[in-house]
């Protein structure tokens, strides 16, 4: 009898089966991922954007092994943990204090205790069909969730959370008019994981208006878009001032890892004893070894050209899947998007539920990994870009989203 439930430990990783086989990963590196069947892929999940410089960037992958040699966990303050805060800090402005934890949903735990004890308020306004991970106050309203669509159109709400609709400025100022006790709105910089709907111009800087007006805090949640537009906050590339900011994912290199970085004032709640802060891995040697790395090498990545390979890649599969007769649009950013089987991407969330076709992304996964692409399966799923892709791996996800365009439209023919 096997023991790991369901056969993984997160469903999010759970593929489909092709002609009868499971895909199991047995090594990853660059842009490439090995099957056991001892088949290459090139990969576009890359650790759900875990690893914007490719899976196990050599320098990080020194860092973290020496770290790991001298000790994973000594209890005590280490040498590492101050430097690892100072190079996350000198990315983000103003949010000079930082804390680690080990998970994004972690960070976002901690942020929303701040922005509580920060205000005195008890109440975190965070989007419908956004994603801040898995923890219960806010895993409410997740995309697929029943509460996400609003069912008859009054707000869901919990104790501690009330939902928003993305991309709509009169419902962020009608919850500011029904509730006084918001702490905060907790946001993303698109919501990604509902299949990467952008922000309209304005809207984050109407929710950060609004929050200031009405003693509210913003809390952007970057741990999927942090460090994948610039070296740092895609928030403030775009002259957005959160008062708080979460990052994960990219900032690791693969290696768990998430932080929150806020503004001295609100994170000194941590540091008085007035929020708890804890956890037995949190600000680890090997997790910090891993993110002083990934900073020194995010520092000289050339983030323009990743985003216009990106950029060129969304156009040829449009233009692959048109020339098929089949209609596609991308939606998203050059190094996050995600494939809409429609002439236009959704605008919110009520559109993408319109737009999703569960058998169609599941039948293009299947199409592209005959191809030797790996993409997520899911409607709402993302493809991630890495600064590793490079000329090979780019031309073997053209030709594969190509060669998938015309299987699927001979399988809808036939
Ligand atoms: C925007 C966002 N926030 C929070 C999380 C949770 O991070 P973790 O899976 O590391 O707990 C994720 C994970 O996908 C995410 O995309």
């Amino acid at each position: 009898m096997a023991h790991l439930v369901g056969g993984v430990s997160s469903a999010a990783r759970v593929l489909p089966p092709l002609d009868g086989e499971e895909l199991v990963v047995v090594r990853s590196e660059g842009p490439w991922i090995w099957d056991r069947a001892g088949r290459r892929h090139v990969d576009t999940a890359l650790g759900f954007g875990g690893t914007v410089l490719g899976h196990a960037p050599p320098e990080v992958v020194e860092a973290a092994s020496a770290a790991l040699r001298a000790g994973p966990l000594p209890a005590f303050i280490h040498a590492g943990e101050e430097t690892a805060a100072a190079a996350i800090a000198t990315h983000c402005g103003p949010l000079s204090q930082v804390l680690f934890v080990s998970t994004g949903s972690e960070a976002v735990h901690l942020a929303c205790r701040a922005a509580r004890i920060a205000t005195g308020k008890s109440r975190i306004a965070k989007m419908a069909a956004g994603f801040d991970g898995w923890l219960d106050d806010v895993a409410f309203g997740a995309a697929g969730a029943a509460e996400a669509a609003f069912p008859g159109n009054a707000r869901p709400e919990t104790d501690r959370v009330s939902l928003l609709r993305f991309n709509d400025v009169t419902d962020a100022e009608r919850l500011f008019a029904e509730q006084g006790d918001i702490a905060a709105i907790l946001v993303e910089p698109m919501l990604a994981n509902a299949g990467c709907l952008v922000p309209d111009a304005g809207y984050l800087e109407a929710l950060q208006r609004l929050a200031r007006q009405h003693g509210a805090l913003l809390i952007m949640d970057e741990v999927l878009m942090g460090f994948r537009l610039q070296a740092g906050p895609s928030s403030q590339l775009w002259g957005l001032d959160p008062d708080l900011v979460m990052l994960g994912k990219a900032i690791g290199s693969g290696i768990a890892v998430a932080a929150v970085a806020g503004r001295p004032e609100i994170m000194r709640a941590f540091a008085d004893g007035r929020g708890t802060r804890a956890g037995t891995y949190s600000g680890n040697p090997v997790a910090c070894a891993a993110v002083t790395s990934t900073m020194a090498l995010l520092d000289r990545a050339d983030y323009p050209t990743l985003l216009a390979r990106g950029d060129a890649l969304r156009e040829n599969i449009v233009a692959s899947f048109a020339g098929a007769g089949i209609e596609v649009s991308t939606s998203g950013y050059g190094d996050v998007f995600s494939l809409w089987p429609s002439a236009t991407p959704p605008r919110d969330y009520a559109e993408a539920q319109r737009m999703l076709r569960p058998d169609w992304s599941q039948a293009l996964h299947l199409a592209l990994r005959r191809e030797g692409v790996l993409v997520m399966p899911s409607g709402y799923g993302r493809l991630y870009l890495s600064f590793a892709h490079d000329a090979e791996a780019m031309e073997m996800l053209e030709r594969g989203f190509a060669r998938a365009a015309i299987a699927m439209r001979d399988a809808a023919a036939a």
